[in-house]
Formats: structure tokens, sequence, C-alpha cells
């Protein structure tokens, strides 16, 4: 319930989760070491799944402090809860942003990515060895998902299809960086949780010798931890995405080119077989279809609001 962005919307969120039955909220700081330990211990959780985070590319260049706080000391305090509570299996939050300047497409979990462009990519690169370290020490189970641009119903206001939805229906210029010459892999919000869910069950266990470890997997030779890609596995030109909302909208944008942002990455593309090959699963929401589902649920939302 940070206010990074309008805390209605994730009350909102809150009141449909509460007319399920079985959720629970605690509602509480990550910072906050021990409240982290005492809800954890209270719940007594198999699996934890991390998701919380400041979250964002631009905004890190405005307030890094925000993604130290939350990302940095917030994720050690949910490990060291998770290492209290001997959970069956920790899976936390990274992001494609990670892979930073490498350049070779599509993005695999086994390169290299030792280059990351903004301190928020720096905080869930830290994360990962974070991560790494405890997985090893602890024997905890970890595994730690790269997110490919999320999007969909109740999604994020700082991201791109929510401000180009607004801004084709307010009539206001909406901007479009590096000329449009940009291309992201976008992964539709039930595909992602289709994955995690999945994910769940595929606890990574420590490998007795690096030849135990198969081609294109990731697990670490020295501990039960793994790195899991979930993307859409499509890379799609910024301009298309575009035209896609402005065909759901049926109205053009008012488009204001603009110069490749500082941090900002021109390409991310998921090479997601892994996910495939320990879950069965593949994301596969076509963009047109995500972005009907978003459009459609925006024009509710704002309807109810007037
Ligand atoms: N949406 C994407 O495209 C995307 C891509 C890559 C990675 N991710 C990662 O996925 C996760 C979920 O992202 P999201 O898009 O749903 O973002 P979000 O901002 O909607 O959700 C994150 C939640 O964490 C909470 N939070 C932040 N700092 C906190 C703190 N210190 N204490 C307690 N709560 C705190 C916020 O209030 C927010 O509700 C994040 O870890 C994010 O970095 C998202």
């Amino acid at each position: 319930m940070t206010d990074y962005y309008d805390v209605t919307l994730k009350e909102e969120r809150h009141a449909m989760l509460f007319a399920l039955s079985g959720f629970r909220a605690e509602n509480t700081r990550l910072e906050n070491a021990e409240e982290v330990r005492r809800l954890t211990v209270d719940f007594n959780p198999d699996v934890i799944v991390h998701l919380a985070a400041q979250a964002g590319v631009r905004y890190s260049l405005e307030n890094p402090r925000a993604y130290l706080d939350s990302n940095i000391t917030g994720t050690f305090n949910v490990m060291e809860a998770a290492r209290e509570a001997s959970v069956r299996h920790l899976l936390m939050a990274s992001t494609s942003s990670v892979y930073g300047a490498n350049s070779e497409m599509p993005f695999d979990e086994c390169q290299k990515a030792d280059t990351p462009l903004t301190f928020y990519a720096a905080t869930k690169k830290a994360n990962e060895a974070m991560a790494h370290s405890y997985a090893h020490l602890w024997s905890l189970p970890t595994t730690m998902f790269r997110f490919f641009t999320v999007y969909g119903p109740w999604g994020r206001p700082d991201m791109a299809l929510f401000k180009f939805t607004k801004g084709i229906l307010e009539g206001t210029p909406i901007d479009i960086y590096n000329h449009g010459e940009m291309f992201r892999d976008f992964t539709y919000v039930e595909d992602l949780v289709c994955g995690i869910r999945l994910l769940m069950d595929a606890v990574p266990i420590r490998p007795n010798a690096q030849s135990d470890i198969p081609e294109g997997d990731s697990l670490s030779p020295v501990a039960p931890f793994r790195i899991v890609n979930i993307g859409n596995s499509q890379k799609v030109r910024l301009l298309d995405f575009i035209e896609a909302i402005e065909d759901e909208l049926g109205k053009k944008a008012l488009r204001n080119y603009m110069e490749m942002q500082t941090g900002d990455v021109p390409a991310t593309w998921a090479n997601a077989d892994l996910l495939h090959k320990l879950t069965g699963y593949q994301p596969r929401t076509d963009i047109r279809d995500g972005v009907k589902a978003f459009v459609d649920w925006y024009r509710e939302y704002h309807e109810k609001r007037g």
C-alpha cells in the first residue's frame, strides 16, 4: 500500500481478493524486520512468493533510495523470515531489466547479466545474488523470476499501456521514446500468474555435480537456486502496440516522439524455454487479445468512477 501510485486501485484489488476464501491481508512495510518475521512465523507458510517491491524503471532515476529500502532491505527481511520458517520454496520477483546492456536475443537465463543500466535493475540483480547466497548457505530452495513487461487489467498506472490508453482517450499527446524504435516482450498478467503458480511446485534441488544440470537450465551448481524468465517470447514493436491500442479504442493517438531515455533499453525479448521445460507451460496470450482485455477493464473502471 505504498503511495507510488493510486492507493485506491490497490485497495480495490484487495477487495476482490477478500471476496475469495483463504485470503488474509496484513499491512506493513517490508523494512519492518520484526513485523515481517512475526507475521511469517505466525502464518507458518509452506511457500513464499515475494512480489512486493519498488517497481518502475524510470522512477529509479528520481528516487533511488526507495529501491534501496524496499528491494534490498525489504527483500533481505523476507529472506531472513523464509530461512527462519524453513519454507519448502521461496520464489521472488526479479526483472528482465537485469539483462541491461545485453544485446544477444532472445535473453536466456544462462547468459551473463552483469550490466544493469538502472538502479532498479541493480537492486534486482543484487536480490538474485543475495538469494543465491542464502540458498547455498541455508539450503533454502529459491527461484527468482525474471518478468518481462507485464500488462493487463488492474495494471500499474505508470506503465505504457495505462498511460497510452489514458492519453488517447483524453486527447493528450503520448510520449513515444526512441521515436518508436523500441521492442518489448509484453506478457499478459494471467499468463504470468499461471507461470508463477506452476513454478511453485518446481522446487530447485542442489545438484551433486555440474554434469547433473541439464542443458539450458540456470540451476546453480552449488545451491538449490534457479532463475526463470517469464515472458511471452514475442518481440513486439512499440508502434504496433500503440496501433493495437488505437484500434481497440477506435481513436488515434497524438504522438510525441522523443529521444531514448537514460537507462532505457531498446528491446527485451524472452527465451522462455526453461519455464516450459520445468512446467510444461508457455505464455501465449496474443497482444491484441491482451490489449482488448485491458481496454475493456479500463473503460468499465473509469465509467464507474465517472
Ligand atoms: N509489472 C512488470 O512489468 C514487472 C516487470 C518485471 C518485474 N516486476 C516485478 O514484479 C513485482 C510486482 O510488480 P508490479 O508491477 O505488480 O508492481 P506494483 O507496484 O503494482 O506492486 C508491488 C507492490 O509492492 C508494494 N511495496 C513496495 N515497497 C514496499 C515496502 N517497502 N513494503 C511493503 N510493500 C511494498 C507496493 O505497495 C505495491 O503494491 C515487483 O517485484 C516488480 O519489480 C514487474
